[in-house]
């Protein structure tokens, strides 16, 4: 079927549209308020609004549902639960026994228990409240540090080992160990959870859906309502932001609509209050990290043990790959020669945690650089020496403690460079000096190297699909798997098509991800949407436009290899049809016109028993350079400065990756300095809105902001057009705040010291840090005397 042409790669092909900072597709919409978000479209007759009854309690038995009350209502046209799911009651990403409703047991506050639906969105959300649920209270466990005690987990542990590290440490001159507790943090997409399910006839069900993977909402939905998946088509135009939330847990509320609809046969929308939403879905997981470290007395680690404890929260979800991530991502940049991560999934009574951008990473890459900050304030070393002499290279070792060689190390090239053009050495002496003089406000300056695995850490799920049409004016329809959550994929996309017919961009339309149109898709999420579906869309194009070139050198009566696209004509020495005349040539000369393409990505593998093998295709560079002030009587602090430089191979559109960039730090930089969650002692989140939660706003941003990506560094392997992901790995730059926020406590000790600080650095943390840290050295005083 298809003439494929192996040989053609993204890099024989010519760049105009590719590698240009063009704007988003529909920047212009999103301020204008013309793009359509699922809460725009307009609403068919008779369409219903649903609500859901949510567990008011952290554990209990559930005894019974009483919905008479909710069904006296006007307006209320039903109420559903576990008992009236016609298929099976199932929404689990990974593993089976994830149920969307509460059977006998509500493990969490906010646990979905019943559906409502009713004429409209108010009357359902009041009605729900009249549902009684009579729970009998079960103790909660809400403490990770107690959940490992007592041996509750969702899964069993994962580990990874490399060398004798029990040895390394018996031997090691310096042995030092600590505890560092990290927040989780609320995804606060703008656009909350929300499902359109329309249902057809013959059993059909449409779903419009905010979700990163339509297919597992597409799939949810057929098994939850008992229909094969060819019945059921899941839709998504856009998210209003997703970053993780919206990879697994949007099934339940498609699953939801889709029920309403499914038992009523009339379509229903539901869309979650911002606390239900808050409540009712996972966030990023909060961790305790245990840790132990052999050093020698340059700084050099020698062996490493860290034991982490996640909060899974009541089920798995996708604990178990966040999990592996953060094991694979404990080494960040440097060498590690005899390590062992192990990593624990507690279980507790609140929300299922799940993806969020960086799924696992920020906390691997957190723990190392605490401990790289401690070694170097403990020994008395420039903690930048000491992340020199331990980066991956030729003098300590290329290969991580899980067996991938780290090829292409740009370590080196992007902290020497953001060192320098953030005038390190200057800076730090001017800090240095405002510190002898300022008792109160202490400024704090860092750097820190992220190296980010591009690949999902699941082998199977990197793959994509793509479909193009050309249709006879020349104009080009486009649609592949990934979806778009404002992170700019579909222009990417778009570029690329365009780039290969060497069309004007606008002759190019972006449409809806469906699942009737490109099936078995993978989520969009690992920052794997541009090399994934630009790859597939490449290769769908590139044979439409190989037929295409067929039928122009007939028409010309020249070789093939003399046709050339240029400017939205096709060309054979001195003469040339535009793309659409070729386009109505091929027809009539019966020439397909469409294609699907699909890509797998090659080189990983990965076994999840020894967690060993090549898990990403590639990695990612990045550094930066934060400066900080801190109020040490208050704790606020503020970041002043920061300086970025980020590693994105040759860029399919470096406007779209410079704000993926700024916005990934500034959300890095909220997790750990303002976002925090806060449940009280019975369970309950009491973080629910924008009130008690504070994400970062405009003015968080640092006033000095200097944002450049790495140039003239086209990924070596062969990814589309060379480039390289963008979309999480500058989150984990934000940690930089946080250790330029220690630098600024730690000069309290005058260099003596490394303050012990939990994430995030709210006001109380940074606080507590500085009392123990002068009540460390008061002792120290103490004792000497
Ligand atoms: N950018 C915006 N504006 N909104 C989002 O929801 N999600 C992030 C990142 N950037 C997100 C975003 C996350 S978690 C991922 S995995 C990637 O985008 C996914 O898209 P990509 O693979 O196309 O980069
Ligand atoms: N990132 C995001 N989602 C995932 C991953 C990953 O690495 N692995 C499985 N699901
Ligand atoms: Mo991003 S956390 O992989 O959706």
């Amino acid at each position: 079927m298809t003439q494929a042409t192996p040989q053609a790669t993204p890099h024989t092909v010519q760049r105009t549209i590719v590698g240009k900072g063009i704007a988003h597709d529909s920047a212009a919409r999103h301020v204008a308020g013309a793009a359509n978000y699922i809460d725009d479209m307009p609403e068919l007759p008779g369409t219903l609004h649903a609500a859901f009854v949510l567990s008011p309690v952290a554990h209990g038995r559930l005894k019974s549902i009483d919905p008479t009350q909710a069904l006296a209502t006007a307006g209320v046209a039903g109420v559903w639960w576990a008992k009236d799911v016609p298929g099976h009651n199932e929404v689990g990403p990974i593993l089976e026994g994830e149920t969307l409703f509460a059977e006998d047991i509500v493990d969490h506050e906010g646990r979905v228990i019943a559906v409502v639906a009713a004429c409209d969105f108010e009357t359902a959300y009041r009605a729900a409240k009249k549902v009684k649920v009579d729970i009998e209270p079960l103790e909660p466990v809400l403490d990770i540090e107690e959940a490992h005690r007592r041996r509750s987990y969702v899964l069993p542990p994962q580990e990874v080992i490399d060398g004798d590290v029990e040895m390394a440490l018996a031997s090691a001159p310096h042995v030092l160990s600590g505890t560092l507790h990290m927040g989780g943090q609320d995804h606060f997409y703008l656009e909350t959870q929300i499902a359109y399910a329309i249902p057809g006839e013959n059993g059909e069900m449409l779903v419009h859906s905010s979700t990163q993977h339509p297919t597992e909402v597409q799939h949810h939905v057929a098994l939850i309502l008992g229909l094969h998946a060819n019945a059921v088509e899941c839709q998504v135009r856009r998210m209003g932001g997703g970053f993780g939330g919206k990879e697994s847990q949007a099934t339940i509320i498609a699953g939801a609509a889709a029920l309403v609809a499914a038992k009523t046969g009339k379509p229903c929308k539901m869309r979650l209050k911002r606390r239900d939403d808050m409540a009712g879905t996972g966030k990023r997981h909060d961790y305790v990290a245990n840790w132990k470290v052999g050093v020698d007395s340059r700084g050099r680690i020698l062996g490493l043990d860290v034991e982490y404890l996640a909060r899974a929260g009541n089920l798995p979800d996708l604990t178990g790959p966040v999990i592996t991530r953060t094991l694979t991502h404990t080494d960040n940049a440097y060498h590690i020669p005899h390590a062992r991560f192990t990593g624990h999934a507690c279980k507790t009574n609140t929300v299922s945690n799940t993806a969020f951008r960086g799924f696992g990473g920020p906390q691997g890459i957190l723990t190392i650089e605490n401990i790289i900050d401690t070694i170097a304030r403990e020994l008395k070393l420039d903690p930048n020496h000491v992340r020199a002499i331990n980066y991956y290279g030729d003098a300590t070792g290329e290969v991580t403690p899980y067996g991938q060689p780290v090829e292409d190390n740009r370590l080196i090239e992007v902290t020497e460079a953001v060192l320098a053009s953030s005038d390190w050495q200057q800076r730090r002496a001017e800090i240095d000096a405002h510190n002898a003089t300022n008792p109160v406000i202490r400024r704090g300056l860092a750097m820190m190297p992220v190296k980010f695995g591009i690949s999902f850490n699941l082998t199977s799920l990197n793959q994509a699909g793509a479909l193009v049409h050309v249709y006879l004016d020349g104009s080009i329809f486009l649609n592949h798997g990934g979806t778009e959550m404002g992170q700019g994929l579909f222009v990417k996309v778009a570029q690329v098509v365009a780039e290969v017919f060497q069309v004007e961009l606008d002759m190019v339309r972006i449409s809806s991800t469906a699942t009737g149109k490109v099936p078995n898709t993978s989520a969009t999420a690992a920052s794997t949407g541009s090399d994934l579906n630009g790859m597939a869309a490449f290769k769908a194009a590139t044979a439409i436009k190989a037929r295409m070139t067929t039928v122009a050198a007939e028409h010309f009566g020249v070789e093939e290899e003399v046709i050339t696209y240029r400017e939205g004509r096709v060309h054979a020495d001195n003469e040339s049809v535009s793309f659409g005349e070729l386009a109505k040539m091929s027809w009539l000369k019966r020439v397909q016109l469409s294609e699907a393409g699909h890509y797998a990505t090659p080189k990983i593998h990965w076994d999840g028993k020894t967690m060993k093998g090549r898990p990403f295709f590639y990695f990612t560079y990045g550094a930066a350079v934060a400066e900080v002030a801190v109020d040490t009587l208050t704790g606020e602090s503020r970041c002043l400065r920061a300086d970025i430089l980020q590693d994105v191979g040759s860029p399919l559109n470096p406007a779209i990756d410079l704000g993926q960039i700024e916005g990934a730090f500034v959300q890095g930089m909220g997790w750990l300095t303002c976002e925090e969650l806060w449940w009280d002692k019975t369970g309950r989140l009491r973080t629910v809105g924008p009130s008690t939660y504070k994400i970062p706003g405009s003015r968080d941003v640092p006033p000095e902001f200097n944002v450049r990506i790495l140039e003239n560094a086209p990924n070596r392997e062969e990814t589309v057009f060379r480039s390289k992901a963008i979309g999480e790995p500058p989150l984990m730059l934000g940690v930089s705040v946080w250790l330029a926020i220690r630098d600024a406590i730690a000069s309290l000790a005058k260099g003596g010291a490394a303050p012990q600080l939990d994430a995030p650095a709210t006001p109380e943390n940074v606080l507590r840090s500085v009392n123990a840290l002068k009540q460390r050295l008061k002792k120290g005083l103490d004792d000497s005397r």
